[in-house]
């Protein structure tokens, strides 16, 4: 009898045991490859939830995940089913960027789930690299179970501290087009926007969301940006913000409510959490791009980066012509081939013209309302024979433009024909536009018949500018978006989107006066914001900073309402702060001719090998050095905002055992963008690694260096 007891106890704590092991509804635990960010997914009786931390300490404590679709929840009662692991060390190589190999170190944990109530599957994939951590939800195919709706994302990130935030928001009219908001995570909404920056006009139409890149600082001093990675078929992630340091997911919505339409095999972005231990380190994260898909292009001989000149600041800065017909027209054969002549005396890959096309005359701006653009057939003014064939004997090319006013159906009927007009006559890159200054109001003609407002970033927005992409590579084009969608790192997989827009460019500083242009911090928060996401098309170069702008094309008298808060040495500075395969020179031929810092931007290149920020405070300054991709020079740009400052630096980025010529260009003593901003002093020092060099930068300035290993006469 004893005997018998005893092996059923025996028996009994073996199930008991076997049990509690087997019971995968509890913490799983997900170390970074240098262990210095820990991951734990929860999983408990109601939710699902995840936290992160560095160092032992909590950066995101629970914070929720879960979808909600029009056909089931995966959100409570859920099982968890199976648990994974894996890991991956290999690097890869960008066809160009701000460095040529990149490293993809991470340990990857997958949550296989299963609902108690409906049987649906879900799998929640973790990566975690030592920059941050991914995550995304997928739906493998299962029974009965083709299309659904998201109706809700419920993913939070629940920081442990309230932080200093720096945000945009999000529903607001002008897409990304706002100086950034510096207030602590619980002070994040539309009125503190309205109060502390701009007031934001027009009906209230979403919630109090801000978009991502969305950066925080803690009081000790590590950095945090969430954003997303890989945004494919799915709609724009915003932050909704919660009056305290817990941030939710809100997915823009189409016109009908539904966040995202799609069907199963599904996998949504990434959710990224980019972590640094202080600013410069998260501004050189690779996390969003080791997210991405491989490069899918075979043949990318035909994708060059390099700089271009064009016909755009005289309209949107000096005001000196326009876009439409009329006897100021910009885009006029003569013009253009004066630019060409230019262009390639100084080795420019692209002029870029700007109102070459028809539908420029009529009310183009900027309601989507005006007239229809034609892509594909040039203005009279313009003669695209005459053109290409001058451009291509001076060895450089035109750069296309395509104004679609957020016009989306009427440029998706003629993409083919745009393209291949684009394709025949020798044109390699194409800056896009999508001027639409109204919140929500991106028309869509449905089956129906009935016209249906859209917002600048949901799905109908992500897919269009995929079918742009992809157009665009099918006939060897590259793209330059203005007035995009946000990046994600899909340049890993689709080459050929070499630039974007979507932030505050200098264009900004052309067309508003010197009360409401971009501040002189503004340069200074986007490397730790926007930048994060992808290279911009800036714009930088502009030398004529003080009395530039005209009152209109008729009357060339000086505007003095117009000053640039800028430098001539920050402007050069931001070629290389500002990371950008295709670098505009912005300002008139005029204004560089014969002027000794236009050296630099024939210079600096816009392909590197390395990267490495040296130093940075968010909205303060930052410094940064490239290697060049095709020689052994090494650049540096540093910025500062309105406050003056001095720097001391260590050369040891430069290679051993070479002597370099260091050329300089620096603001003067008296110089700032308000004091001096057009003075910039051009020095030659010899130089070697390790060398302490103290840079002084000037109110609103900046310098750039080039250096250049040194042959002696
Ligand atoms: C806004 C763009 O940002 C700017 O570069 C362009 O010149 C105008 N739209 C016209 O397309
Ligand atoms: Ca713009």
């Amino acid at each position: 009898m004893k005997v018998f007891q005893y092996s059923l106890l025996c028996a009994f704590l073996l199930l008991s045991i076997s049990c509690v092991y087997t019971d995968l509804n509890r913490d799983h635990y997900l170390l970074s490859p240098d262990e210095s960010l820990s991951f734990i997914f929860h999983s408990d009786q109601q939710n699902i939830s995840y936290s992160l931390k560095k160092n032992n300490q909590f950066l995101i404590e629970k914070s929720r995940l879960g979808l909600l679709t029009d056909q089931f929840e995966l959100a409570e009662d859920l099982d968890v089913k199976k648990v994974t692991r894996s890991r991956n060390n290999d690097t890869w190589i960008q066809v160009w960027g701000e460095q040529k190999h990149i490293m993809d170190h991470h340990n990857e944990l997958s949550i296989h789930l299963s609902s108690k109530t409906n049987k649906m599957q879900m799998k929640i994939r973790f990566r975690l690299f030592n920059d941050g951590l991914g995550f995304r939800y997928e739906i493998p195919d299962q029974k009965e179970l083709n299309e659904f709706k998201i109706l809700d994302e419920l993913t939070e990130f629940n920081f442990s501290e309230d932080s200093q935030s720096w945000w945009i928001p999000a529903y607001a009219y002008r897409r990304f087009e706002f100086l950034y908001a510096n207030t602590l995570i619980s002070d994040i909404s539309r009125d503190t926007y309205s109060k502390l920056v701009e007031n934001l006009t027009g009906p209230r139409l979403g919630p109090d969301a801000v978009h991502t890149p969305f950066t925080v600082q803690r009081d000790d001093g590590i950095c945090i940006a969430i954003h997303e990675a890989n945004l494919t078929n799915y709609s724009s992630m915003t932050l909704q913000a919660t009056g305290t340091s817990k941030m939710e997911c809100d997915l823009i919505p189409w016109s009908d409510g539904t966040k995202v339409y799609t069907k199963v095999p599904f996998q949504s972005p990434w959710r990224t959490i980019i972590v640094g231990n202080n600013p410069a380190e998260l501004a050189m994260s690779t996390l969003t791009l080791n997210l991405n898909e491989p490069n899918q292009l075979t043949n990318t001989d035909w994708i060059e980066p390099g700089k271009y000149i064009g016909i755009w600041w005289e309209m949107i800065g000096t005001n000196q012509s326009t876009w439409g017909s009329g006897a100021h027209h910009g885009a006029k054969t003569e013009k253009v081939k004066e630019y060409i002549d230019f262009g390639s005396k100084h080795g420019f890959k692209g002029v870029l013209v700007e109102g070459w096309n028809t539908g420029w005359d009529v009310n183009w701006c900027c309601s989507g309302d005006g007239e229809a653009f034609d892509f594909y057939h040039s203005h009279p003014d313009f003669d695209t024979e005459e053109i290409t064939e001058y451009a291509w004997k001076k060895n450089i090319r035109i750069i296309g433009h395509h104004e679609t006013g957020g016009q989306i159906q009427n440029y998706e009927s003629q993409l083919d024909s745009a393209f291949s007009y684009a394709n025949r006559n020798d044109i390699r890159v194409i800056k896009t536009g999508y001027v639409n200054d109204v919140s929500q109001n991106i028309s869509r003609i449905a089956a129906d018949g009935k016209v249906y407002k859209e917002w600048h970033h949901g799905q109908y927005m992500v897919e269009h500018f995929r079918k742009v992409i992809e157009t665009a590579a099918k006939y060897q084009v590259s793209l330059v978006p203005h007035e995009p969608i946000k990046d994600t790192g899909i340049r890993r997989t689709y080459p050929n989107i070499l630039s974007r827009e979507g932030a505050k460019g200098q264009e900004f500083n052309g067309f508003m006066s010197t009360k409401d242009n971009n501040k002189p911090n503004h340069t200074t928060i986007l490397p730790f914001t926007r930048l994060l996401s992808s290279p911009m098309d800036y714009t930088p170069g502009i030398f004529n900073i003080k009395e530039y702008r005209y009152h209109s094309p008729d009357d060339r008298t000086i505007n003095t309402n117009h000053h640039i808060p800028s430098t001539i040495a920050k402007e050069l500075a931001l070629y290389v702060v500002i990371y950008a395969p295709v670098q505009m020179a912005a300002d008139l031929p005029e204004n560089y001719t014969g002027h000794p810092a236009f050296q630099f931007i024939l210079d600096v290149p816009t392909d590197w090998e390395q990267t490495i920020v040296l130093n940075g405070e968010i909205g303060q300054y930052i410094t940064t050095v490239r290697k060049d991709n095709h020689s052994d020079d090494w650049y540096l740009g540093s910025i500062t905002n309105e406050n003056g400052r001095d720097l001391i630096i260590n050369l040891s980025f430069l290679d051993p055992g070479i002597k370099y010529n260091a050329t300089i260009y620096k603001d003067p003593d008296d110089g700032g963008w308000k004091s001096n901003p057009e003075e910039v002093i051009i020095d030659n020092i010899i130089i070697e690694k390790d060398s302490d060099y103290r840079l002084t930068l000037a109110p609103g300035g900046g310098q750039a260096i080039r250096f250049s290993p040194f042959q002696p006469k």
